[in-house]
């Protein structure tokens, strides 16, 4: 019998409909169009606006589409990973409460939180439950309800982000293709430049917290800049060499979408022209465990069986690293 890789065999997507864009930013923060889009990529993004709506309430519409789009009952579903930094609540997990809401009696699931590398770090995980054999359907999802924890008067942060979600079924497959190689890391000394400063054990919520807005994203986004753009440009680099693949050999590139100067140098160290590269940060903006599904979810109709794909991010904690894999199926 041939070895059994882990391959995405459907991917799916959900954004919500309403819209942020830079001209709104500009009446609740001292910002313009130009700057955001010149520093950033950024033209808008998908605000959650229904304030009884949390993150597993899109996955439940992503989840229930692929599992339509596949042919399957939500019943088959195995394993559900759930990667998000926004979950509906500190517990039970969003992957739980997804379970319960489309019907997955038969799964065991769990929350991954690894910020922007999240989707990147249960993929991993994911493959290898189907791997060992025992798994046959492993849902992977990545997505948050940034909104939740952006302060509105902060213009460091609250230009960067928006809400989305993304996920893909990770199946067995005898052809050799699906996920090929990784490389993950962490550096827990990051946390100072990016976190989230009470909530947690350490400073549970108070009125002081709130008042002093400790609830919301914090960022040092220079010092974040300058750590992305070696650490995606790295492990992107690296994945490629140790798999012996020239830029010629690469057919897409889906990076995490935090900033687009980031994703130009971390291209450019790979050696691949712009239209190998998957970018809608344009109109996403930065949804942090959501960027590289719903990339795959917008190129999906564009990639062929066989293609040859480096998916790669970089995010809070720190945590970064690149997955080297080989598409499944042609839509
Ligand atoms: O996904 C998780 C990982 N996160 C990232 O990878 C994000 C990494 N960081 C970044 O993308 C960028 O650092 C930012 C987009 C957050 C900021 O861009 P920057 O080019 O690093 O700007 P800066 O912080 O160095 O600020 C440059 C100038 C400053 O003015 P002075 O001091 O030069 O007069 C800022 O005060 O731009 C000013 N500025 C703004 N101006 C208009 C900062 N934010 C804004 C703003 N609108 N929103």
């Amino acid at each position: 019998m041939n070895k059994i890789t882990a391959a995405i065999t459907c991917v799916n997507g959900y954004v919500p409909p309403d819209l942020l864009t830079n001209k709104d930013l500009e009446k609740l923060v001292d910002t313009n169009d130009e700057w955001i889009l010149s520093r950033t990529g950024i033209r808008e993004r998908h605000i959650l606006k229904d304030p009884s709506l949390a993150t597993s309430d899109m996955a439940v519409i992503a989840v229930n589409g692929l599992l339509e789009k596949r042919g399957i009952k939500a019943n088959e579903i195995d394993v559900i990973i759930f990667a998000t930094i926004t979950p509906d609540l500190t517990f039970p997990a969003s992957a739980n409460i997804l379970a319960d809401k489309i019907g997955a009696q038969n799964a065991f699931g769990y929350d991954l939180a690894a910020a922007c590398s999240g989707f990147l770090f249960a993929l991993e995980t994911g493959s290898k439950f189907v791997e060992s054999g025992k798994y046959k359907k492993v849902l992977v999802i990545g997505g948050d309800k940034m909104s939740s924890i952006i302060d509105y008067t902060d213009r460091n942060t609250c230009i960067i982000f928006g809400d989305g979600l993304g996920c893909v079924l990770l199946e067995p497959n005898e052809e050799g293709l699906g996920i090929q190689d990784s490389i993950l890391k962490v550096d827990g000394n990051g946390r100072h430049y990016l976190h989230q400063k009470a909530g947690g054990s350490l400073k549970p919520p108070t009125h002081e917290t709130v008042d002093a807005k400790e609830h919301y994203v914090f960022q040092d986004g220079k010092t974040v800049f300058k750590y992305a753009v070696s650490g995606m440009a790295d492990v992107s680099s690296q994945i490629m060499e140790r798999n012996h693949l020239t830029a010629d050999d690469v057919s897409w590139l889906v990076p995490h979408q935090a900033n687009l100067r980031i994703i130009d140098a971390t291209a450019e160290r790979m050696g691949l022209s712009k239209d190998k590269v998957m970018i809608n940060i344009d109109h996403f903006g930065n949804t942090t465990n959501g960027t590289l599904p719903l990339c795959l979810w917008e190129w999906e109709k564009k990639l062929k069986k066989g293609d040859n794909i480096i998916l790669s991010a970089f995010g809070g904690g720190f945590t970064w690293g690149a997955i080297y894999l080989k598409w499944a199926y042609n839509s």
